[in-house]
């Protein structure tokens, strides 16, 4: 009697402290797979200024903080990435010896990650990875109606994501994310959000995140007219649309003997550098005080929308820092779709739109007529005929894109003659009663 209970005892306690290991290691593995993705955001420390010295490839540019991390040289497949090799030959091996790599000549983690770190680490590589490939074979075969992935999706992820995952600025939509990027989505869908408060699906089962990722495959994308729309009013003034935090210093690029240098949110303006008309140095605005001798933005109209980002988030503009990814985008995306040949609606040398104002004014009094009122006094700090004449390429980027923070609609697509003609007619209006 005595002996049964002492053996069902130590069973228990077996049980016990196996389940409680298991739990410690689940817990480590995600959180290895979290400092995987990016170990400075999990650990809440600073990477290294520099570029690591390990990254030998010069073909890409990365940004040099995305140097250290682990996943810019092993990739989000395990496989590895520019040239460098993956970390899959070391699955199943001893963490210990896992952790000593990462202080070799090649890492340098030594100071930057703790022993905790580096068991974490050693633990997601030797038990965490998972064959994306297979995973990805697997979701494609999936359809979505037969699983329950909406229903998880709705009650644990919709709160921050949105019903519809695009709710984050800091991301794109990710029904964008798990049809371009579904190695990344799965590793952060079964290991959760450097630094956040994501819940990692790795207990769950590979089977609830490989259907997670075929369900985020049917999420919309990014709205690409509402995003080059608002790509237009960020490069009116960023700052006040996203309502965000002002700049304290001039923006560097901006020539200091210019005649806003001392403006300090003037130049932060992408068309304080790059004019109403996109033409910088070579359009309306090369002359008088919003000179700056920069060049227009025109030879991008239609290239890769990647490729302005990479523009921004450079040493020449430093938007990284500031903006969120979604503005980025929108900004990029204004840049290769949104620009028009302004030419085409005003006369460069008169200033007056090429429109019929008869025609103009119907339109006035249906659309813009009930905030702006019938005479144009109304809602805009400066009377319309006045800006309008003034300075028509700014209102006709205002009319096309609508005003930062601001409800006014954007006309983008309106047949293009109905802006035209709106033009002419508000540049008619008198400042007098
Ligand atoms: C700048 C690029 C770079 C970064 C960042 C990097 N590694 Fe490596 N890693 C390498 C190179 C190069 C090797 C191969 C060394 C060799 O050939 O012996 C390597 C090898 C490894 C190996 C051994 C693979 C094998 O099969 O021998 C592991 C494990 C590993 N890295 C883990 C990590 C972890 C974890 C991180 C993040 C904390 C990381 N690495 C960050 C470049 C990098
Ligand atoms: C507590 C809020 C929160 C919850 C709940 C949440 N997420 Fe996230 N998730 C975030 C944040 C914040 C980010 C972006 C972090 C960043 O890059 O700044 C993110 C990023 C992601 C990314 C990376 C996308 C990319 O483009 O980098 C994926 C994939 C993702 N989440 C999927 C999910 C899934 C699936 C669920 C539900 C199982 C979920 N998230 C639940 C907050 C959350
Ligand atoms: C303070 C001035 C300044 C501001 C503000 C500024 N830029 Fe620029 N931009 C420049 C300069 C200078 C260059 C040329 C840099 C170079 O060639 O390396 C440039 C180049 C560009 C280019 C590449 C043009 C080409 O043909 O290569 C794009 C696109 C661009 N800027 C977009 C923007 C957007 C969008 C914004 C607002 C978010 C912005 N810029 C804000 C100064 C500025
Ligand atoms: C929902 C209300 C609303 C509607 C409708 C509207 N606007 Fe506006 N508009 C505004 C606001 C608000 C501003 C910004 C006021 C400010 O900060 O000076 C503005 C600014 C402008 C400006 C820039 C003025 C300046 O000082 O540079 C122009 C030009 C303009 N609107 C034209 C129009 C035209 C043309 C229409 C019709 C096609 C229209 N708006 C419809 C609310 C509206």
């Amino acid at each position: 009697m005595k002996r049964t209970m002492l053996v069902t005892l130590v069973a228990l306690s077996a049980m016990f402290t196996t389940s409680l290991a298991s739990a410690n290691d689940a817990a480590s593995v995600v959180r290895g797979g979290r400092l995987y993705d990016n170990w400075s955001t999990e650990t809440k420390s600073r990477a290294p200024n520099q570029p690591n010295p390990a990254f030998k490839t010069k073909q890409v540019r990365v940004a040099p903080a995305d140097t250290w991390r682990c996943v810019e040289c092993h990739g989000w497949d395990y496989k590895g990435k520019h040239g460098v090799i993956g970390i899959q030959g070391r699955q199943k091996a001893s963490p210990a010896a896992i952790a000593a790599i990462l202080k070799d000549a090649n890492h340098g983690y030594e100071e930057l990650l703790d022993d905790n770190d580096r068991l974490d680490l050693a633990n997601f590589i030797a038990s965490g990875q998972t064959d994306m490939q297979r995973l990805l074979a697997q979701a494609q075969r999936v359809k979505p109606a037969q699983t329950s992935s909406e229903k998880v999706f709705s009650s644990v992820c919709a709160v921050c994501h949105g019903l519809e995952g695009d709710r984050l600025r800091e991301i794109a939509p990710l029904g964008d994310s798990a049809r371009q990027r579904p190695f990344e989505v799965l590793h952060v869908a079964l290991n959760g959000h450097p630094g956040g408060n994501m819940p990692a699906l790795r207990t769950l089962g590979e089977d609830t995140a490989v259907n997670m990722l075929a369900y985020l495959q049917t999420l919309r994308s990014l709205n690409l007219v509402a995003s080059v729309a608002n790509g237009g009013r960020l490069y009116d003034d960023w700052q006040v649309h996203t309502g965000g935090q002002r700049q304290a210093l001039p923006h560097p690029a901006y020539p200091p003997k210019a005649y806003y240098a001392n403006s300090v949110n003037e130049t932060w303006r992408c068309q304080e550098c790059h004019g109403w008309d996109y033409k910088g140095d070579q359009g309306q605005y090369a002359k008088g005080n919003h000179a700056t001798g920069i060049k227009g933005i025109r030879a991008m109209a239609g290239s890769d929308p990647a490729k302005t980002v990479a523009v921004l988030r450079g040493t020449s503009h430093y938007f990284g820092a500031v903006l969120k990814h979604r503005d980025l985008q929108d900004l990029a995306n204004f840049v290769s779709y949104g620009q028009i040949d302004m030419d085409t609606v005003i006369d460069p040398r008169t200033g007056l739109s090429l429109g019929d104002a008869a025609q103009g004014q119907t339109h006035y009094r249906a659309i813009c007529a009930g905030c702006h009122g019938l005479t144009g006094h109304f809602v805009a700090k400066r009377h319309l005929g006045k800006v309008s004449r003034s300075d028509p390429w700014h209102s006709l980027h205002n009319m096309l894109n609508g005003h930062p923070d601001d409800t006014m609609p954007a006309l983008r697509e309106l047949d293009p003659k109905v802006t035209r003609d709106i033009l002419a007619h508000i540049q008619t209006l008198s400042e007098r009663r």
